[in-house]
């Protein structure tokens, strides 16, 4: 069963017996309210009956609110289901449907009245409401309208190419050619003419600066964005020509900021490769560091995390989004400052079972800590946007500068003598 149907299904029951709570309400409270005019009130009432009368006339009088309220339930619950397109819908669905919903309240209001929609709707009191919800909703809904329309009318500028060609091999090899790039509306470019290549087999660990081009570069290869000059070759075949599940199927990447779905833990993990087993889950979990703190938890796989993984630590997260690629088996692995948040010795546990884990992959490292770094096959060091140093960590010491400032500043100018 798909999972909203639950949901949907609560919502419409929460319609379908709203209705009667008022009828009971206003029954077990006794002689209270009764129709839409429970509100008349006189002197001296005590406090209970003032009570009773209150409550009971507002939810009576809320009654043909309900119906109006479902497509208003319907709306919050289905947006939510198209996560991925942001809180800011559901929130613009809601206040649209709130408009509708408010007009066909006052309709119902106006029958029940018994008077005509137009001498209901200019009684002062109904002017005061309306022109009280005008202010308030209106322009938040027409901002809210235009944003839906701008969503529903995205065209995608990263599409699959008229004829894709398929890799002949799929080794997870990368390769730069004179790749230049520039944000859409950025002046300057902020990768200039990289080139170079990733071998399977080999981990390539790349640092640099905040602001160097660490993320943008990773993420020219999945085609988050285009390059603006040069090409991007992935398992020998321009990224661009290639169709965009292919591409997608062969690269697991962890991003910076880790994000977990809200469901289980299982769930989560599955995300890219549905069919693994719970072997292989656990697996990867063990690889990802994160076997202990899993196992240790009341509903182990199975456990909920909230929308975002806030019941999570920043470092958990990390490892549950690095034990998700590792899920996918992907013959290439980008891992985006991933590792910062771990703690050095864990930080070097996970490197160790992903060199045998991965031994046959294409990995990227992009770190911050030179100690991450330090072994890797080969390093790529980044300055703005340039390439400044390429090598292992021996030849890099005598061969660039901007790295052996890097490794001075942190590991202390001895380290450098
Ligand atoms: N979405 C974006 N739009 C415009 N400029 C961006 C965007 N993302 C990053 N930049 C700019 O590109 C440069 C490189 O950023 P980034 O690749 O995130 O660096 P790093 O990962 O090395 O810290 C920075 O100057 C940054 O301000
Ligand atoms: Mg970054």
């Amino acid at each position: 069963m798909r999972k909203w149907v639950p949901r949907l299904v609560l919502a419409l029951a929460i319609g379908v017996a709203l209705p009667f709570l008022p009828t009971f309400l206003t029954r077990s409270v006794g002689p209270a309210a009764g129709g839409a005019g429970g509100l008349g009130l006189s002197a001296g009432v005590s406090v209970g009956t003032f009570a009773a009368l209150f409550f009971g006339g507002i939810l009576t009088s809320l009654t043909p609110c309900v119906y109006p309220l479902i497509p208003i339930t319907v709306s919050i619950f289905g947006a939510r289901q198209a996560e991925h397109r942001g809180r800011s819908v559901a929130l613009s669905a809601t206040y649209v449907s709130g408009i509708a919903a408010m007009f066909s309240a006052l309709g119902l209001f106006a029958a029940l009245s018994g008077k005509a929609f137009g001498t209901f709707l200019s009684s002062p009191a109904v002017i005061v409401v309306l022109a009280t919800f005008m202010v308030i909703f209106v322009p938040r809904a027409a901002a809210s309208a235009t944003r839906l329309e701008e969503v529903i009318n995205t065209e995608p500028s990263i599409t699959d190419p008229v004829n894709p060609i398929e890799p002949a091999r799929v080794t997870g090899a990368v390769e730069f050619r004179g790749v230049t790039f520039g944000y859409p509306g950025g002046e300057k470019p902020v990768l200039h003419e990289l080139a170079f290549k990733l071998n399977p087999g080999a981990t390539t660990a790349i640092i640099g600066g905040t602001g160097s081009g660490k993320t943008t570069l990773l993420n020219l290869v999945p085609r988050f964005y285009d390059a603006t000059g040069g090409a991007v070759l992935v398992n020998e075949v321009d990224v661009q020509a290639q169709k965009l599940d292919t591409l997608w199927q062969h690269i697991g990447l962890v991003p910076q900021q880790a994000y977990l779905f809200r469901g289980t833990i299982a769930d989560n993990l599955r995300f890219g490769n549905e069919n693994a087993t719970e072997a292989e889950l656990w697996h990867a979990l063990e690889v990802a560091q994160a076997g202990d703190f899993v196992a240790a938890m009341p509903n182990k796989l199975e456990e909920q995390i909230d929308q975002g993984g806030t019941n999570l630590s920043g470092g958990q997260r990390q490892r549950l989004a690095i034990a998700r690629a590792l899920v996918r088996r992907p013959p290439l692995y980008l891992f985006d400052d991933c590792f910062s948040a771990l703690d050095a010795g864990t930080d070097a546990r996970l490197r160790a079972a992903l060199k045998v884990e991965a031994r046959d992959a294409t990995v990227v490292i992009v770190a911050q800590r030179v100690s991450t770094i330090l072994h890797a096959d080969r390093i790529i060091v980044l300055d703005a946007g340039r390439i400044v140093g390429i090598g292992t960590h021996q030849v890099l010491m005598s061969t660039s500068e901007p790295y052996r400032e890097i490794v001075a500043s942190q590991l202390g100018e001895e380290a450098v003598a």
